[in-house]
């Protein structure tokens, strides 16, 4: 696609995602043309960005990074098995800055599908090269990062998307549009449960060793795969996939879950800006402040908006029943460990563990009842309900700004590292939302803004 007939989008507030925003009016756009996408980060859910931009049907492979060269390779080959259209001679990169560097001209648009602690710098790093940006979820590390990523996307004017799938999804804005109806009435109280974690399986593992954790020799790549954090011996646990138990590098099953499993209840209710968050019990195996808790409690209290009332949200991991028992609830029926309950003085709204997973309304007569005659659609639907197709018709200049875009996503994952910023530091946490900072705690500074390596700082803008 030629750049200099790109539609490069206008930021909108975050709230208004769903307008036609003023950036699609045609201005030099080329309806036909192909995006080009590159990919960092192609091995696990890689796969799932390579699909979904196959999906997508209107754009090109531009390129492909990933650190572990033989692990691209295989992904590659796996996915032109499957029938993707993927060139032999498709530009491989182990480094992302070289991508950037040698190929930028031939990349309009670039897939973040790296470990947690390493989106913020990447994905900076792209748009700053003008390149629009899809990065996977939690979208950062930390809040700094959530609110620096956001300042880009309206300072560059680039087309942005957080990857929780749900968002696309015609059931998350049907919930937006029961709560809207005002079918539940008031919800004061929210609860998001989530089973794991599955310790043992691929993505969780603990130290066998404990702490310290013996030191491996390291794989050439390894200054890469820090990015940001703070440079520490190499041990295998960390990479591929199990870096989500040490919150130096992930975010835990809080982290992992709640942007798909609390997306709906956040997005319809404007659950952002709490004045605290606190962490009611952790069970943990090894330092708190290191290593994600067995399972944890967490409470959110959000002030009144002139949309809804003061509202707390629980959030659990570890396989916990919620701690209230809706009044509407069917008698008998066992309360969910992984699911969504928004609990309203009229009525009770349940999802599974993603917005897309069996939205109802909890009491069965109920439902069945109000299942025949719902709440008419009022939002516009996405192309094939796919966070890709939303992006890159956003970047063709073809629909409104993508509704994971970082406006959204950025506040939904704050939201979410506040409160893996109470799992970890435990205790009561107030939160002062317009200055950044915990007016009670001031000792978590340094993980709201996180220190940057050096040689790895991010460039101001
Ligand atoms: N949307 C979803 O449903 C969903 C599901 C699973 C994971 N995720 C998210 O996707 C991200 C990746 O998770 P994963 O389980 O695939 O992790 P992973 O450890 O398997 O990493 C994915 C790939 O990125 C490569 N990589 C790591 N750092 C890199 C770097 N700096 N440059 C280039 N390549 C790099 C790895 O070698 C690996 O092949 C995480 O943020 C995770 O939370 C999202």
């Amino acid at each position: 696609m030629d750049r200099r007939k790109f539609i490069k989008g206008v930021g909108l507030a975050a709230g208004a995602a769903f307008v036609m925003p003023r950036f699609s009016i045609a201005r030099g756009r080329d309806l036909n043309s192909r995006v080009n996408v590159a990919f960092v980060g192609t091995a696990n859910i890689g796969e799932m960005s390579i699909n979904g931009v196959n999906g997508d049907g209107k754009s090109n492979f531009a390129a492909f990074c990933d650190l572990r060269e033989g692990a691209m390779r295989a992904t590659l080959d796996k996915m032109r098995k499957k029938g993707i259209d993927i060139p032999q001679n498709a530009p491989q990169f182990v480094d992302y800055r070289q991508m950037l560097d040698k190929m930028g001209k031939d990349i309009d648009a670039v897939c973040v599908s790296t470990p947690d602690h390493s989106h913020f710098k990447i994905a900076l790093d792209c748009m700053q090269a003008g390149k629009h940006v899809a990065v996977q979820k939690p979208l950062t590390h930390n809040v700094w990062q959530c609110r620096e990523l956001d300042r880009a996307r309206k300072h560059y004017k680039l087309q942005t998307q957080m990857l929780n799938q749900g968002h696309a999804t015609d059931s998350i804005r049907m919930i937006r549009e029961w709560y809207d109806s005002g079918v539940c009435g008031d919800v004061r109280e929210v609860h998001v449960m989530c089973s794991g974690p599955g310790w043992g399986n691929i993505y969780f593992k603990k130290p066998k060793e404990g702490f310290p954790l013996n030191k491996e020799p390291a794989p050439s790549y390894w200054d890469m795969w820090i990015n940001q954090a703070a440079m520490r011996d190499y041990n295998s646990i960390y990479e591929p996939l199990s870096w989500r138990g040490f919150w130096d590098f992930g975010t835990g099953m809080l982290g992992d879950w709640f942007c798909h499993t609390g997306d709906a209840p956040v997005w319809s209710m404007e659950l952002y800006d709490p004045v605290s968050v606190e962490l009611i019990d952790a069970d943990c195996s090894f330092d708190q402040k290191v290593f994600i808790p067995n399972g944890s409690t967490v409470k959110w209290t959000f002030p009144a908006t002139s949309k809804r009332p003061e509202c707390v949200m629980y959030w659990y991991d570890g396989n916990r029943e919620p701690i209230t028992r809706p009044k509407d609830f069917d008698a008998g029926r066992k309360l969910p460990t992984s699911g969504m309950l928004m609990i309203g003085d009229k009525h009770t709204l349940e999802t599974g563990p993603r917005p897309n997973i069996n939205p109802r309304m909890s009491n069965t007569e109920f439902w069945l009842e109000f299942r025949k005659n719902r709440p008419a659609k009022t939002l516009p639907r996405v192309r094939k309900d796919s966070v890709y197709c939303e992006w890159l018709d956003a970047i063709r200049g073809e629909g409104p700004e993508a509704s994971s875009n970082f406006g959204v996503s950025s506040r939904l994952t704050e939201t979410a590292l506040l409160g893996t910023l109470a799992q970890r530091f435990g205790g009561k946490i107030e939160w002062d939302a317009k200055n950044m900072r915990s007016p009670n705690r001031p000792e978590i500074a340094d993980y709201i803004k996180e220190p940057e390596r050096a040689g790895w700082l991010s460039k101001a803008f």
